[in-house]
């Protein structure tokens, strides 16, 4: 039985959010999905909304407070990630992008990614494919083939038997495949981290001193 942890960003602005409860199903979905495959998952939620204030003044300082540390540490160090965008302008949203730039180019790399939006009509479903799935591929990231899109005709239909349902199961269970074959993260990177032997290092200092 192997430990995950799932990081499920939501960039939604309005409350209550059709964003963040399509990341909340797409979440309960692929936790069902690698609890079948004898995985223990633990769920974290991040409310870009939360940190609008911590992600304009990290653009603006180069600097993250404290809170938005542990975030940017949360969806770096997780075995997946689910991204949950409202479409604005047939694309992501500003607060979704200012976030997704606030992380280290090298951070995602062969991370599984799910990608999602909801938008105020499913004729822009496509802002998933020409937008956040080259983005999410550009940070090196592994973007699961089936990227889920809300429209409001999806929530008045009902979402429990519904075309939305099955885009959920189906993404999901992509999602949960590429966590479950790769090994557990270790977290995220420490930019501090030594790059070579300790030995190797003292060995080059003593040679040069
Ligand atoms: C400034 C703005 C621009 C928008 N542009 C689009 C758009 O281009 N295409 C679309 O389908 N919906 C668009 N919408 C509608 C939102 O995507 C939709 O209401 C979304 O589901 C809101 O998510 P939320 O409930 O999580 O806040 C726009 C909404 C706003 C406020």
């Amino acid at each position: 039985m192997t430990q995950r942890t799932l990081a499920v960003v939501s960039a939604g602005l309005r409350q209550p959010s059709s964003t963040r409860l399509l990341a909340d199903q797409l979440a309960a979905a692929t936790r069902d999905e690698l609890v079948r495959r004898g995985d223990t998952v633990e769920v974290r939620p991040v409310e870009l909304r939360e940190h609008a204030h911590d992600i304009v003044n990290h653009l603006l300082t180069g600097f993250p407070s404290p809170a938005l540390r542990e975030v940017l540490d949360t969806v770096t160090g997780a075995d997946g990630l689910i991204a949950v965008t409202p479409i604005f302008n047939a694309s992501y949203n500003g607060l979704f992008k200012s976030f997704v730039d606030l992380i280290d180019s090298d951070a995602l790399t062969d991370r599984a990614v799910l990608v999602a939006a909801t938008g105020g009509t499913a004729r822009h479903s496509l802002a998933l494919e020409h937008a956040l799935r080259p983005m999410f591929t550009y940070l090196h990231a592994v973007v699961v083939p089936t990227a889920v899109f809300a429209a409001p005709e999806d929530w008045s239909a009902g979402t429990a038997d519904g075309a939305l349902r099955r885009r959920v199961e189906r993404g999901a269970a992509e999602l949960a495949e590429q966590m479950h074959r790769r090994a557990p993260s270790t977290g995220p990177a420490d930019p501090f981290a030594l790059t070579g032997d300790f030995e190797d290092l003292l060995d080059g200092l003593r040679r040069d001193a």
